[in-house]
């Protein structure tokens, strides 16, 4: 689905040669398959929306190749194409509305493909309930919350039917509660309409049932694998500016001491564990 080789990446030409700016991506390679769910983790500025940029053609490499499908991003033919199979949801959902209303926002992007007119009210629809917009397409978009729009930026996005969606903080302004909402309707809606998902997020909560992670440290992927494999690993998330969640953490913690815990203990688990350490 997306074949990134040796990417080098840099928003300004150098201007000293002496003393050359770090690049915001240098020797970034990656894979992503058809289906796969993979998360793009790192600290601020470690260039994973630089990466996303590249996948969708925003912004060309300096050097190595972008493949989407086996099109290079280099083809300004493929373009157009290109932008139809990876969608992006960014953080600021300001900037991807278009619409003054919450259906007329999903329609515009389904009118530029070409989405038939005949079924378009029952896709608006569809996409509003799929994400939990309360009370519908009609109420206008600049009385939403900053959560509610970003629920409709993913709404206008899961409309289109993309092959492959990548949310780059998609979250960002919602609270743990709806967080958690959000990522369970996206899994839903993999479940009846699969697609391939890349997620940047800084809640590793998230991404914990991802098939791999990849971690960005100053614009080079540091480390990839299983979350099972990084998550163990807590100096090399450390490094790159990444946090387990607070029973992931204690129960490394336990077994690092020889107590047997699973690697997620609910608090029932926990409490379990500390009434027989007493
Ligand atoms: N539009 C831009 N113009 C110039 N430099 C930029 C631009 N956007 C990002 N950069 C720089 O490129 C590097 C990588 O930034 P990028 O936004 O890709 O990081 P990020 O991992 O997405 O960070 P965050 O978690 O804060 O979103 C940083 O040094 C950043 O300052
Ligand atoms: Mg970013």
């Amino acid at each position: 689905m997306i074949d990134v080789r040796e990417v080098t990446f840099s928003y300004r030409e150098p201007v000293d040669e002496e003393k050359p700016e770090r690049p915001a991506l240098s020797g970034v390679s990656l894979e992503v398959r058809p289906g796969e769910f993979v998360a793009l983790l790192g600290r601020n500025g470690s260039g994973k929306s630089s990466l996303t940029r590249l996948l969708n053609a925003l912004q060309q490499p300096a050097e190595g190749t972008v493949l989407v499908e086996g099109r290079p991003t280099s083809d300004p033919k493929l373009t157009q194409a290109i932008r139809r199979t990876v969608q992006i949801v960014f953080q600021n959902p300001e900037n991807q509305q278009v619409g003054l209303t919450v259906g007329e926002d999903i329609a515009f992007g389904l009118s530029n493909i070409g989405w038939p007119q005949a079924e378009m009210a029952e896709r608006i629809a569809w996409a509003t309930r799929l994400v939990g917009l309360a009370a519908g397409e009609d109420r206008p978009v600049s009385g939403l919350s900053g959560g509610e729009k970003q629920k409709l930026a993913l709404a206008s996005v899961l409309a289109l039917a993309p092959r492959c969606l990548i949310l780059d903080e998609a979250t960002s302004m919602l609270d743990p509660v709806a967080r958690r909402q959000f990522v369970e309707t996206l899994h839903r809606v993999r479940e009846e309409q699969p697609f391939t998902l890349i997620y940047i997020t800084h809640h590793l909560e998230e991404v914990m049932a991802a098939d791999r992670w990849y971690l960005f440290r100053s614009g080079e992927i540091e480390a990839s694998g299983t979350p099972a494999e990084l998550a163990d690993q807590p100096a090399l998330l450390a490094a790159c500016g990444l946090e387990l969640p607070y029973a992931r953490r204690l129960s490394f913690l336990l077994r690092s001491r020889g107590i047997p815990v699973s690697a997620n203990p609910d608090a029932e688990e926990l409490r379990r564990l500390l009434w027989k350490s007493r």
